[in-house]
């Protein structure tokens, strides 16, 4: 059977961090809400339980609380920061609260030998977060590490194979974090690492076609990585029983429905291309307002994805490219969460399709995601493409959507992704694209006087958009940009770059 570790997720920010390094070691693991009961993950089979971190104190009214069954399951433990805390209250050790934080960088001295610091020299910087602090350890462990402001910084019980850090050992911070999580994997937990990408399409693959058996299933494709890896994915699994829908709005980049078009062409691919570039700039004709578009948009797309899905054989299945993020249940401790975000394009789609859900990469990591394009043959412009939104340059050219202003931006776009592209920073950072502003300003071009464009450059880094912060490209690099776009786009007279950050902005402009 294949290795599993089990995260219980007491509501740290960087929980996903825990699952991203142990899945980084080659280990599968998943993040379970601190409500999940013993007898739930007894159920899961894990090879170890990992305890996050969390900003309770453990001894307030309403704290999470540490079910004693997960001590009993005869799988090693590992608590981190929070998580060290709810093991020294329930086993007897002796806690102090404390109103204020530590918070930052602190040096580990070892006090006694522990299979979580093989090979590892000290003092080793870690990276604290914590209010209270275990001050004496339960009985039956043993203090492992100290640091100046911390009696009790580490503490194991190695007889019962549990093990307790108070610093963060997921975060970069944490100088050896990566190799006492490696320690506690393979020296610990004695695990075997099973987990890659090849062993995923295989399993991936087997298991989508015994979810849907004889049926048909429709993909609504972006050309975007995910929905792509969906249809490749589920090709393999149930070939010409997947029907992918894709649908031209005349809201996408230059080119690009060529592009994709070709690309799932040369992967056999049962695939209806819908031409609607009229029917979505007839609706958007005269509309200004962000939100308005978007909805017009989206109903748009549900309308015509619902016209060519009723035109294809009994459809029982809709495939979504899904990904971890959206899946990982909520911190709240209150219950496992309502809200779980479906925030994909087609979420929207008439009852009366009934459609059951196939989502293969509801499991992975974007990173990961990635791995599996490239472990499928995708080509790179594919497995490195930036993230596009749903309503495509509409949402980009700001104000009222034209052809004409479509046009201007996709010429200031396809340089912009020339440029990066050829200077080695498109895959450096997350997204980078031109925004077509809604108002003319004054220039001058040979002897005469312009009024024409503003085109703003955006080029951010972020590992998940939910932050972003403006990418500090060379200067030359975004002069000859604003060269070229001034050049070459007839209409555009000034080019802007924008330095605001995610939050208090957005990266989309509208
Ligand atoms: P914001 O502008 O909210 O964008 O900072 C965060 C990320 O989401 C993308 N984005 C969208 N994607 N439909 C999508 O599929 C949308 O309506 C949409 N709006 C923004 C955006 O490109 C960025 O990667």
């Amino acid at each position: 059977m294949p290795s599993k570790v089990i995260i219980i997720d007491y509501g740290s920010q960087v929980t996903q961090l825990i699952a991203r390094r142990v899945r980084e070691a080659g280990v599968y693991s998943e993040i379970h809400s601190c409500v999940t009961t013993a007898a739930q993950v007894a159920a899961m089979k894990p090879s170890a339980i990992i305890l996050s971190g969390g900003p309770a104190s453990v001894d307030e009214a309403d704290a999470p609380a540490l079910d004693a069954g997960f001590l009993e399951l005869g799988v090693p433990v590992l608590g981190i920061c929070y998580g060290m805390q709810l093991l020294a209250r329930h086993l007897g050790g002796e806690l102090a609260s404390s109103l204020t934080r530590e918070y930052g960088p602190a040096e580990l001295s070892a006090t006694a030998p522990c299979a979580l610091w093989d090979g590892i020299a000290f003092p080793s910087r870690v990276w604290m977060s914590h209010g209270d602090k275990v001050l004496a350890p339960p009985p039956g462990f043993v203090t492992t590490g100290c640091t100046s402001s911390l009696d009790v910084a580490a503490m194991s019980d190695e007889k019962r194979k549990i093990h307790a850090v108070q610093f963060h050992p997921e975060v970069h911070h944490s100088a050896d974090g990566e190799r006492m999580l490696r320690n506690f994997l393979f020296g610990v937990a004695e695990i075997t690492p099973d987990w890659t990408m090849s062993s995923f399409v295989e399993r991936a693959t087997a298991e989508m076609a015994a979810q849907a058996g004889d049926s048909h299933v429709v993909c609504a494709l972006s050309g975007g990585i995910d929905s792509t890896v969906v249809a490749v994915l589920l090709h393999r699994a149930i070939g010409k029983r997947l029907h992918c829908i894709f649908v031209d709005n005349g809201l996408l980049r230059l080119g690009e429905s060529d592009e994709v078009v070709g690309l799932l062409r040369e992967f056999d691919l049962n695939l209806t291309f819908v031409q609607a570039q009229e029917r979505f700039l007839g609706r958007l004709k005269g509309v200004e307002d962000p939100e308005k578009k978007r909805k017009i948009i989206g109903h748009t797309f549900i309308e015509i994805f619902d016209e060519e899905a009723k035109k294809l054989p009994q459809v029982d299945f809709l495939a979504q490219g899904t990904l971890y993020p959206d899946v990982i249940e909520s911190v709240s401790h209150k219950g496992p969460s309502a809200v779980i975000k479906s925030h994909h394009n087609v979420g929207g789609l008439p009852e009366t399709m009934k459609l059951k859900l196939i989502e293969p990469l509801r499991e992975l990591f974007k990173d990961e995601v990635r791995k599996v394009a490239k472990q499928l043959g995708l080509p790179d412009s594919i497995v490195w493409r930036h993230p596009f939104p749903g309503p495509g340059l509409a949402i980009r050219v700001l104000g009222e959507v034209t052809e004409e202003r479509l046009n201007i931006l996709r010429q200031a776009d396809r340089i912009v992704q020339q440029e990066l592209r050829q200077s080695g920073w498109y895959n450096k950072v997350w997204q980078g694209f031109a925004v077509l502003l809604p108002l003319k300003t004054v220039g001058v071009m040979g002897d005469g006087r312009t009024y024409e464009h503003v085109i703003a450059l955006r080029v951010v880094n972020s590992v998940d958009a939910m932050t972003a912060d403006w990418a500090r490209l060379p200067a030359e690099l975004i002069e000859r940009m604003s060269g070229r776009i001034i050049n070459e786009v007839v209409g555009v007279n000034r080019v802007v770059y924008d330095v605001s950050s995610k939050p208090p902005s957005t990266i989309e402009w509208e």
